[in-house]
């Protein structure tokens, strides 16, 4: 096929599709329009063919659609304050890491790129509703945690928030439209993360319509270069902050800025860490923090074997426990170094179904998985800190995510587990409850309070929401 266009470096872009052996994405180029030729020319120019290359071969030409597995172990972490002397240290953490949000040294980062596509939401997924009575959205509930954190230790905490081209403009759309939730516009900024295109099994990229390749968002690791690359480091810098709280948009229990993490971190001079909760049982489909090849980071469900799954401890405990919440602390100093000379973190494969456009141009959604996409996952940066801590936090207190429609880590289950977080906290300050208060509806705003000692603190100022009744 000869396609000739009058600009030399559209040319050469061309040719550099062609010798990639990608040339097929021009099957449908008389027919497009100038603009859809620019369009997919600017896509094509954006695109690493060598790194594309490499995927293929290691991923598809090689017969390994699988990240290959090594020799796994547990790894160790700070358990649950139980003594006289962990609950000392505990407090210890607290006072530095509120020592740490009072100096303005702490930046909130979200990563909110994904799809969300096993919700079966249309849209960003932080504007899902999920409050029992208010109905607020998740992004509302992590911005009212934010505002409280702020006003309580009397210093800003910028919000960086990362999406990806599907939900970027809708994301900043709706912090528009509700006012960024009270928080400062300059205190909230957002960019966006790279795309990454998918692979048929012979290698070729995906048409997704006649003027489209098919890419999606490169997964939570991309965060780490999208920081440098899209000027989030340098704005830290320039606001001294040297403290990274990331979380994910899924989790309705988020503990913001934790200062007991953060202050473990400062304290052990870790560079990057990480909160764990005790998996709920062998069948738990959560990563376990842990060593692959003596390498710090988080074995997938998928590959621990079922005697793995079930292994114990002596004390009865399971061997792989230390599931992961996906909740991090890392430094400024320590995600620039990691972007020394280009992010090197290992990608990861999945098979999956990806709509394509037929000979014809026509959208086809696959009945089966017909192409490869690839990710790179934050988690594998955590071999490269220098120091790491990992802490042991409560699953009722922290971690609850939305990510199925129905059953396990639904909508149902995170407001379930909020009402159950509200009555406690209720029934700490007093409150008569009955003991199962799963059929009540209750809601306490960020804004009253982040925790039950705050809670108990202000119970007075707090207005019970919804017919619930305090003798
Ligand atoms: C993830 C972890 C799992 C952990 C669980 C806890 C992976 C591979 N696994 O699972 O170990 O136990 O969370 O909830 O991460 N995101 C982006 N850009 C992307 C992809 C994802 O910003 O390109 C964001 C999503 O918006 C979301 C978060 O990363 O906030 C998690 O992504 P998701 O794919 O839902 O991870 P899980 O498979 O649920």
């Amino acid at each position: 096929m000869q396609i000739l266009t009058t600009n030399n470096d559209e040319q050469e872009l061309i040719e550099r599709v062609r010798a990639a052996g990608q040339e097929h994405v021009f099957r449908f180029w008389d027919e497009l329009s100038d603009q859809a030729r620019k369009s997919l020319l600017s896509q094509l120019r954006e695109i690493d063919f060598e790194l594309m290359a490499m995927l293929a071969e290691k991923f598809i030409q090689s017969g390994k659609s699988t990240t290959a597995k090594g020799e796994l172990e547990p790894a160790e972490f700070i358990p649950l304050p139980e003594s006289p002397d962990e609950q000392v240290q505990a407090s210890l953490a607290r006072e530095a890491g509120e020592k740490a949000l009072t100096d303005g040294r702490v930046a909130a980062f979200l990563v909110a790129g994904g799809q969300g596509t096993r919700l079966g939401f249309h849209g960003a997924k932080g504007k899902f509703p999920i409050s029992p009575v208010k109905h607020k959205s998740l992004f509302q509930l992590h911005a009212e945690k934010i505002r409280a954190l702020g006003r309580k230790y009397g210093a800003a905490i910028p919000w960086y928030i990362m999406t990806s081209e599907t939900n970027h403009k809708e994301t900043v759309g709706f912090f528009e439209q509700e006012s960024y939730f009270g928080l400062k516009t300059d205190d909230v900024i957002f960019f966006t993360q790279q795309m990454v295109p998918a692979l048929d099994p012979h290698g070729k990229l995906i048409l997704a319509a006649k003027d489209r390749i098919f890419q999606n968002p490169n997964g939570h690791g991309g965060s780490l270069s999208a920081l440098k690359h899209r000027g989030a480091l340098e704005d830290m810098r320039a606001r001294d902050i040297d403290l990274i709280f990331y979380f994910q948009v899924d989790n309705v229990l988020v503990k913001m800025c934790d200062p007991v993490f953060l202050g473990y971190h400062v304290l052990q001079n870790a560079e990057m860490s990480a909160k764990v909760c005790a998996k709920s049982g062998p069948g738990e489909k959560v990563g376990v923090l842990g060593r692959v090849d003596g390498k710090l980071g988080v074995i997938e469900y998928s590959d621990l074997s079922d005697d793995e799954k079930n292994a114990r401890n002596e004390d009865g405990s399971l061997k792989f426990q230390a599931g992961n919440i996906a909740i991090h602390a890392f430094n400024v100093d320590f995600v620039e170094r990691e972007n020394r000379g280009g992010l090197r973190l290992p990608w990861h494969v999945a098979h999956k179904k990806i709509a394509f456009a037929d000979p014809l141009g026509k959208r086809v959604e696959p009945e089966a998985p017909n192409g490869y996409k690839f990710e790179t996952f934050v988690f594998d940066a955590l071999g490269d800190a220098g120091k790491t801590v990992f802490l042991e936090v409560r699953r009722e207190d922290e971690f609850s995510p939305v990510k199925n429609k129905t059953g396990d880590d639904s909508p149902e289950t995170a407001r379930r587990d909020m009402v159950r977080q509200y009555g406690r906290w209720l029934q700490a300050a007093g409150a008569i409850l009955p003991e199962n208060v799963d059929g009540l509806n209750l809601e306490i705003s960020p804004l009253k309070a982040l925790s039950a000692e705050e809670f108990a603190a202000d119970a007075a100022a707090i207005k019970i929401v919804d017919g619930l009744y305090l003798e």
